[in-house]
């Protein structure tokens, strides 16, 4: 464990580290553009030039290792005088259009240039080198060769991280160019990372460009909940819209990166299909209804029925699709009702995956669904056979789109069940069939946690209003049991997910403040 000494500050680090991750311990910035921590290093960009006591020449910080009673200096005058010189030459021939540029406001070329640089061009723009601007070079990825800083991430990304080598230089000296290799298309299932780790506006997300200036977007942390892997990301919004995720650092589950289908799953989360507010069945047909109103109306018929027909009249069908909170307060209302839970975990047959990150089950909380006891095997066919032969009386559907995933089973429960209750984000076939249908947000509208393939619970947090009368499921579950009396309405997915903990073997020694930002295996205390 050598110690070194950086800016007159000391601090030890383990063997091995280099001057730029002990820069980092102690907050130190050294610009850097090539290194990047996911990725080998290159140590071509040369702006991480740092100054090291008794060595004649700068070192680049991201390639040296510390040794025992190094002295380093991130600020000495010719540390700063290398630092302008880079800059300079980093942008002799670039194109300055950072007024339409979709990088403005998160671009290493813009925040170096006012802290360590300021100088005038002494390159007339005319004389630029002047190379391809808005190329598409896959589905998601667009390329400005002229703003290219050639720092390699991009193209170490595809070489290391997917082992698809689409990208690589061409040309020497000033016409040295990025480009994807001829014939090629920047198509992996992972392709949107290298417009992460692109330091400047050179590659730039075909999704996102020009939706939005990143200076007015506000940050989330949150989780994907797309596939049981359970990537760790931030959810960019703005006036309750979302604009992008983008992946955030978990070393456990998937390092700095996330997959294509995930970045891009924000979409399924807003827009058309969503159910913004209540609606009941009356003689006049399926119409609007206040929210409370509904939720005393199911509540009652609910409680009506269980009391009429004893236990096991009513089923209650929970998909993988709701966060660990919902399952908790799932399982008090089948308790309060002495009615059968069953699990249903649906993804598509032929579920793209790999050996990554992408996982198969399409589902962010099957392994919540199991740690709870809720059985996902023939649980939910008995109980759309019995809904279907008329041995159910009334049946209650979260976060299930029934008819897409089980056809026409479902259908012919869903035509025969008596009472049915529909707990959904979005308006489906599921929902015409419904005697009630009751708004609930997606995971991006709510506080909670999902449990990983892996057993690890993590947490997200809200970042956009639901629509319309949606609610939280957590909180329109509280409602319900609050309405079927003997239970107190709780104040915050913080406290079903304390609850849950103190009663659920598996969950037990996990509170909502100990996930922190990484999650917590569960059954690991
Ligand atoms: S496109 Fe971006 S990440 Fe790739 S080499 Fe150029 S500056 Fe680096
Ligand atoms: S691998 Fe799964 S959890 Fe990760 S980003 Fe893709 S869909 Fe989301
Ligand atoms: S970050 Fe060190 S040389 Fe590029």
């Amino acid at each position: 464990m050598p110690t070194l000494e950086i800016d007159g500050r000391k601090v030890e680090v383990p063997d091995g580290q280099t001057v730029m991750q002990a820069a980092e311990r102690l907050g130190i910035e050294i610009p850097h553009y090539c290194w990047h921590p996911g990725l080998s290093i290159a140590g071509n960009c040369r702006m991480c030039l740092v100054d090291i006591e008794k060595s004649p020449k700068l070192q680049i910080a991201c390639n040296t290792r510390v040794t025992e009673g190094m002295v380093v200096s991130t600020t000495s005058e010719k540390t700063r005088t290398a630092q302008k010189a880079v800059l300079e030459l980093l942008l002799v021939n670039h194109p300055i259009d950072c007024p339409v540029c979709d990088q403005a406001g998160e671009c290493k070329l813009q925040e170096y240039y006012m802290d360590y640089d300021r100088q005038r061009s002494r390159i007339a723009l005319p004389d630029k080198v002047r190379k391809k601007k808005a190329k598409p070079i896959g589905p998601l990825v667009m390329l400005d060769q002229e703003r290219c800083v050639l720092c390699s991430r991009c193209v170490r990304f595809c070489d290391e991280v997917t082992h698809t080598s689409e990208l690589g230089f061409y040309s020497r000296g000033n016409h040295t160019e990025l480009d994807v290799a001829p014939g090629k298309s920047l198509d992996n299932p992972y392709s949107g990372n290298v417009i992460d780790v692109c330091p400047v506006g050179a590659l730039t997300s075909r999704d996102f460009r020009f939706r939005a200036r990143v200076w007015y977007l506000e940050r989330f942390d949150s989780v994907c909940g797309a596939c049981a892997n359970g990537c760790n990301i931030h959810i960019y919004q703005r006036e309750d819209r979302i604009y992008r995720f983008q992946p955030r650092e978990n070393q456990a589950v998937n390092q700095y990166w996330m997959c294509d289908a995930g970045r891009l799953s924000y979409h399924g989360l807003q827009g058309e299909g969503r159910l913004g507010q209540a609606f009941w069945r009356t003689d006049a047909g399926f119409e609007p209804a206040a929210l409370p109103a509904a939720v005393r109306v199911a509540a009652g018929k609910l409680s009506d029925l269980a009391a009429a027909h004893g236990a096991g009249a009513i089923g209650i069908l929970a998909s993988a699709q709701a966060p660990n909170e919902e399952l908790h307060l799932l399982r008090r209302l089948a308790t309060r009702l002495e009615a059968r839970l069953a699990g249903i975990s649906w993804s598509p047959p032929d579920a793209y995956h790999d050996d990554f990150l992408i996982k198969a089950d399409k589902n962010p909380n099957t392994k919540g669904l199991e740690l709870q006891g809720i059985t996902t095997g023939g649980g939910a066919d008995d109980l759309l056979r019995d809904a279907a032969e008329g041995r159910l009386q009334a049946l209650v559907l979260h976060r299930c789109d029934l008819t897409a995933w089980k056809g026409d089973a479902a259908r012919a429960a869903l035509e025969t069940v008596p009472y049915l209750v529909v707990l959904d984000s979005d308006r489906r076939e599921t929902t015409q069939f419904a005697s009630v249908a009751l708004p609930i947000g997606t995971y991006a509208e709510s506080d909670g946690t999902f449990t990983n393939h892996a057993g690890r619970v993590q947490r997200f947090v809200r970042a956009v209003a639901p629509p319309g009368d949606a609610r939280p499921g957590w909180q329109l579950l509280a409602q319900l049991l609050a309405a079927l009396g003997g239970e107190t309405a709780v104040e915050s997915a913080a406290r079903v997910f304390d609850a849950l903990a103190a009663e659920c073997p598996p969950f037990k020694g996990l509170s909502w403040d100990g996930l922190g930002d990484d999650g917590v295996l569960a059954g690991a205390r």
